[in-house]
């Protein structure tokens, strides 16, 4: 937009009349007529203008249109005096000399005065000093209308207040036709002023194109339709977006149906909260992949919207992170590391920041094992510290609403609609049932499954598993959820011996380019199971996948090249894979029989909106599950129970988190804070008043050194750098011991001719369990070490002798778990050598998901212990060593592919295609065409090659604006001390 030039801004003849009052209806409507004239100036018409905005912008804004009284609503119509004080407006003497001059001028009261409003705003503000200085003229010019008469008066004792004396002369001014006139002068200074305001404003407004999509840009609609395939919002979205509690900016939970819609709505109010109310805005996804998905999904809209999107999981995000001058960030996380991020802000002070927190899958507050405990303290934490910031939680499955609303003090939104109907049936033996009526239980015969199978057929699929999925693969899609990793392999195998050529003709091109790719990101490796199984476009999916394999799997099945997934129940809650027809293998998720809210969520993936116009579910079970399963969909929603009330363990880590960040210094302050919490709420319930547990947490904090009384008020109590360490770390008490012996002997003799004992300090022991120590391996292992690394095994105590007799099959007692401990650094170094995950799963005969699992572990210790150690000045060395170890880790792969793997969920496979097609650096994919990105690397969708590209321009611009904003702080401190050393020469 071009800056406005003075015709811009109307007809400036007509700018006698400098205001009007806003409280009568006349002038209401000149005031709207002024606001609407200033917005044409900046080619923004008031349609555009929601409540909010126009509140924004008209009031909250601009101090002086605010009253003093502090009962008075602030959404009230403008009844402030100094709105009409203007005419109370004081020449300054050397103006008074004009007034017989600009007399004979007609004053021109139109109303359509195009900068009254802005007038107006120079008068208020200069009348309000007035008044704040008492300096009330009575009567320096009785022949002026714009001048308060003598018979004002401002008794202290009066009844009416000063405002109404005022308002009322002032409303008399407005009816009466003027006198005597402002000097020119007077009227350039106001015109002048009135342009810097409206050049202020347009400003403001052309920063954010404001515009009539529910108070963001009309292009809105259009990056919708383009990037979501989303033409219209869905009723329940519409009456969403403008609840009061959304208008009002206050806390709200809405809970829908799966696949209702309900991300949209909480992106508009994202998108609202950055380009509208200029504040940074956090998005809370449960899982890493979820996070990348979203990133990479938001990218397009942040390039044309112009704010920033940080990705913050696993060791992505700057934490705290950097405070940015120009744009507003979108913190997309996972629940840990938004933790950390609020942590940050609120050590920094700088929580004023953040306008809006939004959870996705609320429930998760209830996860056992302590996610949830993390999400109540960071959910705790915002409503304690930062009551300016809104919270938005959503979520498919929850039942006590009414303990989460006290907890967030938020309204309830709740619709139980779906835009495709699902139709859950349960299928026993060959029948297939559905349920007519939750309250009585009533079930109805649906049909008799018919399938023509022979008798060998029955035997080995009696659960006629082939059979329900080929009513819909092809042409439609299917997901099969297994109970467990082997189960879904097992599946995979079996259905494939059944399914005719007709399915294998089916995109057969793709499907062999997908194997291709497949192939190509194992280096020549592929499972037996997804080689065949590819063919029927039939994959399974779980865990024991390596990333690549999983990503390359999804966005097969996203485009239709795969018809039919087998996977385990993570796949429900990770990335959208929505299908027609949804199988539930059994009714167990491992060895558990399922939970309602698991069982929701995956049937949740059937029906596809804009795709399909049913899905359906079927739960497969055998006759002696009939009444459990009976009981399970009869019963009300699972509730989520605070952490802190099932792990109380759990509130050390809390309580050592409030005393670091100066939350709670004294036991009065964590009950103060406590009360804040879900927990508080659930144990008021039922009578429950768990002091003695916060009191002996508090002595077990004091007791490992992680907390200290201060010595002049032993009331109080302060975290020691050992805390700070373990708060800084995330690390848990048992943990900060471990890490203290680890890191103490390293300190004794690091051998860093190699990065093995670096390793060898970050292996995650647990891992133990899941891969088995070989002596057969680690012999050969040992044997084909160099000198050097023969020296890091002495270091920590395994002796070439002692590698000798474990070849002879001697054990070890306490030195196997030495022994194991360096087997599987020797993994991780293979890995860290830049060996394929494929060739070191053949290697130490593991599930090749197992080493890939391995490796993140790894790095997430390394980073963990990174943070540990900045706290502890002993560890001065690792605090150099540590990051860069760290990023390299995480990684893991050659360096010349790092850069791409900065991109939002483009793991090793993808970063090495677009390297070897040529696009090396983050600015040659920047630059990229998604056409030509699609002509060069197989099987890319042209939707994710767009995202892709958008990413790499939001990193770039990203990169440059911190740049810009680093050389413009230099410059900034720069001609301060050179001002400085001037002043000096002078003097
Ligand atoms: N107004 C709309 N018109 C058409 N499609 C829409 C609309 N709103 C959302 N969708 C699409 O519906 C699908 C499901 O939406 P979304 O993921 O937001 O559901 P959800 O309510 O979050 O479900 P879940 O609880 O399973 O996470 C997505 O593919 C989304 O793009
Ligand atoms: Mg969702």
């Amino acid at each position: 937009m071009n800056s406005p030039s003075l015709s811009d801004f109307g007809d400036l003849s007509r700018l006698d009349d400098f205001s009007f009052d806003t409280s009568t209806p006349v002038s209401k409507k000149r005031f709207k007529r002024a606001e609407q004239s200033i917005l044409n100036a900046c080619n923004i018409t008031s349609e555009f203008l929601n409540d909010d905005f126009h509140d924004n912008l008209f009031s909250s804004d601009i101090p002086s249109l605010k009253t003093d009284n502090p009962s008075a609503d602030k959404n009230e119509p403008l009844a402030s005096p100094f709105l009409n004080v203007k005419n109370s407006f004081q020449l300054p003497p050397e103006d008074k000399e004009h007034h017989s001059e600009l007399e004979t001028e007609k004053l021109d009261k139109d109303d359509e005065d195009p900068l009254g409003y802005c007038q107006s705003q120079m008068v208020k503000s200069q009348s309000s000093k007035l008044l704040k200085t008492n300096n009330i003229p009575q009567n320096s010019s009785s022949s002026s209308p714009f001048t308060l008469s003598k018979s004002v008066h401002f008794s202290p004792g009066s009844t009416n207040s000063i405002s109404d004396d005022i308002i009322q002369r002032l409303k008399h001014n407005i009816s009466a036709s003027p006198k005597t006139l402002l000097s020119r002068q007077a009227k350039r200074s106001s015109l002048l002023f009135a342009l810097d305001e409206a050049q202020k404003l347009h400003e403001q407004l052309s920063q954010t194109s404001i515009g009539p999509f529910f108070g963001l840009p009309s292009k809105m609609s259009e990056l919708l339709r383009c990037h979501k395939g989303i033409d219209e919002l869905y009723p329940w979205q519409k009456e969403c977006l403008v609840l009061p509690a959304v208008k009002q900016k206050r806390n709200l939970i809405y809970s829908l149906p799966t696949s209702g819609g309900k991300t949209l709505v909480a992106e508009i109010l994202i998108m609202r909260e950055l380009l509208c109310y200029f504040k940074d805005a956090i998005l809370v996804l449960p899982y890493i992949s979820l996070v990348q998905e979203k990133v990479r999904g938001l990218a397009p809209f942040a390039i044309d919207l112009d704010f920033v999107i940080e990705e913050c999981a696993g060791i992505k995000g700057t934490i705290p992170p950097r405070k940015r001058r120009k744009r507003h960030t979108l913190y997309i996380c996972t629940i840990e590391k938004a933790h950390s991020l609020v942590n940050s802000m609120v050590e920094a002070k700088r929580m004023d920041e953040i306008g809006l927190v939004v959870v996705d899958e609320l429930h998760m507050i209830g996860e056992p094992g302590g996610r949830g405990a993390v999400l109540e303290s960071l959910l705790s934490k915002v409503t304690f510290i930062s009551k300016q910031t809104q919270i938005i939680g959503m979520s498919a499955t929850l039942s006590n609403m009414s303990d989460l609303q006290q907890f967030l003090n938020a309204e309830i939104y709740e619709k139980d609609f779906r835009p495709i109907e699902l139709k859950e049936y349960v299928k026993v033996d060959k029948e297939l049932y559905e349920l007519i009526d939750k309250h009585t239980e009533e079930w109805r015969l649906v049909r008799n499954l018919d399938f023509s199978y022979t008798k060998d057929m029955f035997c080995r699929d009696p659960d006629m598993i082939t059979g329900l999925i080929l009513e819909v693969i092809p042409q439609n899609s299917c997901l099969v959820f297994c109970p467990t990793k082997k189960h879904c392999e097992n599946v995979a195998k079996m259905v494939c011996q059944f399914l005719p050529d007709s399915v294998v003709s089916h995109r057969k091109e793709d499907k062999e380019l997908i194997l291709k790719t497949l192939k190509e990101e194992g280096n020549g490796n592929v499972c037996e199971i997804l080689a065949e199984s590819f063919k029927y476009g039939i994959a399974y999916h779980h865990s024991g996948l390596t990333m690549d394999e999983r990503k390359l799997i999804e966005e097969a099945y996203q485009n239709g090249v795969l018809c039919c997934l087998i996977c385990t129940s993570t796949l429900a809650a990770g990335v959208n894979l929505p299908a027609k027809r949804v199988i539930l293998r059994a009714p167990y998720v491992g060895r558990e029989f399922i939970t309602l809210s698991r069982y929701k969520q995956m049937i949740g993936r059937a029906g596809r909106a804009g795709i399909d116009d049913s899905g359906e579910s079927i739960l497969i079970i055998k006759p002696t599950d009939r009444l459990n399963v009976g009981k399970l969909l009869t019963s009300d929603m699972d509730s989520c129970q605070s952490n802190f009330i099932t792990e109380p363990a759990l509130l050390l880590t809390l309580i050592l988190s409030l005393a670091g960040l100066e939350i709670a210094n004294t036991i009065p302050d964590v009950y103060s804070f406590m009360d804040h919490t879900l927990a508080a709420i659930q144990n008021r319930k039922v009578g429950c008043t768990p002091s003695s547990i916060i009191e002996d947490t508090i002595k077990a904090l004091l007791e490992h050194n992680l907390i200290q009384y201060d010595k002049a008020n032993t009331e109080a109590f302060s975290i020691t750098n050992l805390g700070k360490a373990a708060f800084r770390g995330g690390v848990d008490i048992v943990t900060v011991e471990e890490f203290l012996n680890r890191l103490s002997q390293g300190l004794n003799g690091l051998v860093l001719h190699s990065y093995l004992h670096l390793l060898y300090l970050i292996t995650p022991t647990e891992f133990s369990t899941s891969i088995p120590f070989s002596a057969d391996i680690f012999y050969q292992m040992y044997n084909s070490l160099t000198s050097h690394d023969i020296g890091v095994a002495e270091r920590i105590g395994i002796s070439e002798r002692m590698v000798m007799l474990m070849a002879s099959g001697r054990s070890f007692g306490k030195n196997q778990v030495i022994l194991h401990h360096f087997y599987l650094s020797l993994i991780l170094y293979d890995l860290w050598n830049q060996n394929s995950v494929w060739y070191v799963a053949k290697k130490y005969n593991v599930h090749r998901g197992v080493i890939q699992n391995l490796l993140n572990s790894a790095s997430a210790l390394a980073s963990t212990l990174s943070n540990f150690c900045q706290e502890l000045k002993e560890f001065w060395a690792y605090q150099l060593l540590l990051p860069d170890f760290v990023k390299q880790l995480s990684y893991c792969v050659t360096m010349e592919l790092i850069p791409l793997m900065e991109l939002p969920a483009v793991k090793r496979g993808r970063a090495k295609q677009l390297y070897v097609a040529g696009y090396k650096t983050l600015p040659d994919i920047a630059k990229a065409h998604p056409r030509d990105m699609v002509e060069k690397i197989v099987h890319l969708p042209y939707k994710t090659a767009n995202q892709i590209i958008s990413a790499a321009k939001m990193i770039l611009m990203e990169k440059a604006e911190a740049l810009h904003e680093e050389a413009e702080l230099l410059m900034e401190e720069f001609d301060k001390n050179f001002s400085m050393l001037e002043i000096g020469n002078i003097l």
